[in-house]
């Protein structure tokens, strides 16, 4: 069995390798446009960073598992091609900021068909809206190559940081394919791909659309979540109620459960937003505009949270921090990532900015360039200091603000840290980590998200 993925990034990469890892008879070439990037997953410096990931790939690499940029090459061997380009938010025409752009998919299918090489399934693992697979069906149908394709989607329900045993203990793989005796035998193909190292219990075979939408459904209802205990949170700060005593109070009911009620300054990521603006947009093109608003809300309520934790900023340090010195805590979406995708981050420290604050940045994994180009900002822009470590980058600074929950701001030495800047020091705490006592101890007025 020969397996091509096309696109090599947070999804493709990880997601191939543990296929490789799993199923040694498969041969797994994951190829891209990019070839700095494919240089790098062939190097020890992968572009993804992911707890566990560079042993896996090392463990596959160069025997069963390949990256290259020789895209039709490897179609052209595959027995199965999985899609698994980007599907970011439109940015032009109809549609603009809400719609999913999905020229990358289509690129892909034209390439297949135009490539050849026999029959081939094709499944779509990239997240794309409901009814995506009609338009990559009729691309393969209409080539004249003679070749039979079957179009699977087998979207990807992984979580960054967490990705290799989220890949390795999925709680579901889920496969939608054609209700017909040749769609659910390229089903069968996947599923047992899948069954070699995941219970089949765990394998949910629906048909196409089901399939797709799930993955929409999913992330809406996980950052819906996040969006409900934000807007609690605000309530939290005004009554005097602490929102992580509300969040287990209503989390330890079974019905509700416990996870994704950890209130923050946002969730952030290349998808949440994405996918609900998607889903949302589909509602209204399927004449469901009250749908639409629904869905919409979840998105607001995230922008608000972002606004209300630069608002406390300003009112705890005079209502001004222009000239003033902050320290930014963290620049990744969240911790044990080096993704920086539409992260909290962004919109805070350009609202800081915007208030003519400078800031000192210090993240352990994203890097200066894509701080910058997530900012907008030119190089050399002096209202910004990158720094090397968090003691760093609080030094001389009026405030911190924490904005990803990595561990190894948990564990600072705030009375070390205290010492070194300007007085009176604040902490905003935006993702209710530290430990409130030995903050307020070292000296800081604390402020924490959902928390008087
Ligand atoms: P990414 O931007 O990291 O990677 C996509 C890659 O595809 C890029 O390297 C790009 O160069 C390549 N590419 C684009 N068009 C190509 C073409 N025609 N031929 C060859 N390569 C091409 O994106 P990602 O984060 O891996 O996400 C991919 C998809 O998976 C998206 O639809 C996303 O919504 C979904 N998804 C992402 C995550 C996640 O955690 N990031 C989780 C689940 C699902
Ligand atoms: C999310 C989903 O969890 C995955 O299942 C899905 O595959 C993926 O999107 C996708 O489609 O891209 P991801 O965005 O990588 O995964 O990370 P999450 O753990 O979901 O966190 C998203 C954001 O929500 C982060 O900013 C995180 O800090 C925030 N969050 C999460 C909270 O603010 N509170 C919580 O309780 C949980």
């Amino acid at each position: 069995m020969k397996i091509c993925c096309i696109g090599a990034g947070y999804v493709g990469g990880p997601t191939m390798a543990m296929i490789a890892k799993k199923c040694k008879d498969t041969k797994v070439t994951v190829v891209d446009l990019n070839q700095s990037r494919i240089d790098e997953w062939n190097s020890n410096e992968l572009p993804v960073y992911e707890p566990g990931l560079l042993e896996v790939v090392q463990e596959a690499r160069g025997k069963n598992l390949f990256f290259s940029t020789e895209i039709d090459d490897s179609i052209k061997e595959a027995d199965i091609i999985f899609i698994s380009v980007n599907t970011p938010t439109k940015q032009y025409g109809s549609g603009k900021g809400r719609a999913a752009d999905l020229k990358f998919i289509e690129l892909c299918a034209r390439n297949i068909a135009k490539v050849g090489g026999g029959d081939k399934i094709v499944v779509e693992k990239s997240t794309v809206p409901v009814r995506t697979a009609q338009m990559v069906k009729e691309i393969l149908s209409e080539s004249d190559n003679g070749h039979n394709y079957q179009v699977l989607s087998n979207p990807e329900f992984l979580a960054e940081g967490t990705a290799i045993t989220d890949l390795e203990n999925p709680d579901r793989v889920l496969i939608g394919g054609d209700i017909t005796t040749a769609g659910k035998k390229a089903v069968d193909t996947v599923v047992n791909l899948y069954a070699q190292w995941i219970d089949k219990d765990k394998i949910i075979t629906t048909n196409l659309w089901s399939s797709e939408l799930s993955k929409l459904t999913a992330n809406a209802f996980l950052a819906q979540r996040i969006s409900s205990i934000n807007a609690i949170s605000a309530l939290c700060e005004a009554t005097g109620a602490d929102v992580d005593e509300v969040a287990n109070a209503i989390g330890t009911d079974s019905r509700i459960g416990s996870k994704f009620l950890k209130s923050s300054v946002g969730f952030g990521g290349s998808c949440f937003q994405k996918d609900i603006l998607n889903l949302s947009y589909l509602c209204k093109h399927f004449g469901l505009p009250e749908v639409a608003t629904y869905w919409d809300q979840v998105v607001e309520m995230n922008n608000y949270q972002k606004d209300r934790f630069v608002q406390r900023i300003m009112d705890a340090m005079f209502n001004t921090v222009s000239g003033k010195s902050i320290c930014i805590w963290g620049f990744a979406f969240k911790k044990d990532t080096n993704d920086a995708r539409e992260s909290p981050a962004i919109a805070v420290c350009s609202r800081l900015l915007e208030e003519q604050a400078k800031l000192k940045i210090y993240d352990p994994q994203v890097d200066y360039t894509t701080i910058l180009s997530s900012l907008g900002l030119e190089k050399g822009d002096n209202r910004i200091t990158f720094c090397e470590s968090a003691i760093e980058a609080a030094s001389e600074t009026h405030a911190i603000a924490l904005l990803t929950e990595w561990e190894e701001f948990r564990g600072a030495d705030y009375g070390l840290i205290y010492s070194k800047m300007e007085k009176p020091a604040h902490f905003f705490d935006g993702r209710n980590l530290v430990d409130s006592k030995k903050v307020t101890d070292a000296g800081f007025t604390l402020s924490r998200i959902g928390k008087v």
